[in-house]
């Protein structure tokens, strides 16, 4: 399989070339990394420190489409907006890492351990969109959960890491990490990537706001679980907060269910879900720094403090952990791939 990762300079772009590195995809044949003119040439084997054979990056508007069997965009929905059909016109599918076409019709919008029977065809368009961060985290915490009962609504704050923000963000936060611990003005601080300062700080906004004062994130993490859970009529509401934390994301969901649940079942439902790790009490909990730093647990979606609502004893609480440049984008992206490899139409 030829593979062209678009975006490949970025933070999920090096992700995706790293998990091929590690042989994510046994029967790969040319990688291209294409990106901005300005990228051209680069030579990210090198940069990265890969073994694997990487061709030097192609600019984007050079590349020629029909020469992969595959690409996974990761530049922004701009780009994939304008880009992605022309690769997929050219006979390449593509798997798309931003938000342009998740919510359209005739674009699976899939996580393959959730909703993988979305690719039992070839996609009318050609692409299929790959979910966003923080929804891919959530939807697998809440997919195994379905075994205990039927679940009505869901509640979810999310903690969401620098990287988010693409190397801008992480930029960002190091600097001005940087700046405050050497005696910079706090009151001279810029907006910046993130609309306020993050450094030492947490933002509850992300993205815009619309009318009704829901941010663009909060909107994702409403819509595409329903999408992707196949429940329309699922209720969630969403806090997503950006906080100072390197890479992971984190979520507290609290998770109503239509009859009486208990923790003990839903543990056991969490720990047959597949690349989850599920937490009992006393195994502690999961926290972002430890789960990115471990090249095995940062594949892994993390759940830990299951706990029925004491009010309700329909409802429970958990505590959800991911690397969300990996389980969040590059991983799902690359797992897409495989499923679709399994496919007799690709
Ligand atoms: N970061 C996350 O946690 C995350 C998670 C899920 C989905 N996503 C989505 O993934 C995408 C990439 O995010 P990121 O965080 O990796 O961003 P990033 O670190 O800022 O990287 C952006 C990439 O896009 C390329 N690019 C920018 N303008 C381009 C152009 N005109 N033509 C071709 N390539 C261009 C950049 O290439 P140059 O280096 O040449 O500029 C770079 O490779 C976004 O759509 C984002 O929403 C990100």
């Amino acid at each position: 399989m030829d593979i062209a990762i678009v975006g490949a300079t970025g933070v999920v772009g090096r992700e995706a070339l790293g998990l091929l590195e590690a042989g994510f995809l046994p029967d790969l044949g040319r990688v291209v990394p294409v990106a901005s003119a300005g990228s051209a040439g680069r030579d990210l084997g090198e940069e990265f420190g890969l073994t694997l054979k990487v061709e030097p990056v192609v600019a984007l508007e050079r590349f020629d489409p029909s020469t992969v069997d595959v690409a996974v965009f990761s530049a922004g929905a701009p780009i994939s907006t304008a880009w992605a059909p022309r690769f997929a016109a050219a006979g390449a599918l593509v798997v798309d890492n931003s938000s342009a076409f998740r919510m359209e019709d005739d674009i699976p919008l899939v996580v393959p351990e959730v909703n993988p029977h979305t690719l039992r065809a070839r996609p009318p368009r050609g692409i299929v969109a790959n979910p966003n961060c923080s929804t891919i985290q959530l939807v697998r915490a809440l997919h195994p959960l379905r075994e205990i009962g039927e679940i009505e609504r869901v509640i979810v704050a999310s903690y969401q890491s620098a990287s988010g923000g693409g190397l801008r963000g992480l930029g960002e936060l190091a600097d001005t990490t940087r700046s405050l611990l050497d005696g910079a003005d706090p009151a001279r601080d810029t907006p910046g990537k993130f609309g306020q300062p993050l450094a030492f700080n947490l933002i509850p906004e992300i993205g815009m706001r619309d009318d009704e004062g829901h941010t663009h994130e909060e909107r994702k993490l409403r819509r595409e679980p329903r999408k992707i859970m196949e429940m329309p009529g699922l209720r969630v509401a969403a806090t997503a907060v950006r906080v100072a934390v390197v890479n992971g994301h984190s979520e507290a969901v609290h998770v109503e269910f239509a009859d009486e649940v208990s923790a003990a079942d839903a543990l056991a439902a969490l720990r047959a879900a597949p690349n989850l790790r599920a937490y009992g009490d006393d195994e502690g909990y999961p926290m972002p720094r430890f789960v990115c730093a471990s090249p095995t647990e940062r594949r892994l979606v993390h759940v830990g403090r299951v706990r029925s609502d004491p009010d309700d004893p329909r409802a429970l609480w958990l505590w959800v952990v991911a690397d969300n440049l990996t389980v969040g984008a590059a991983l799902n992206a690359l797992e897409i791939v495989q499923l679709a490899g399994e496919m007799s139409w690709l």
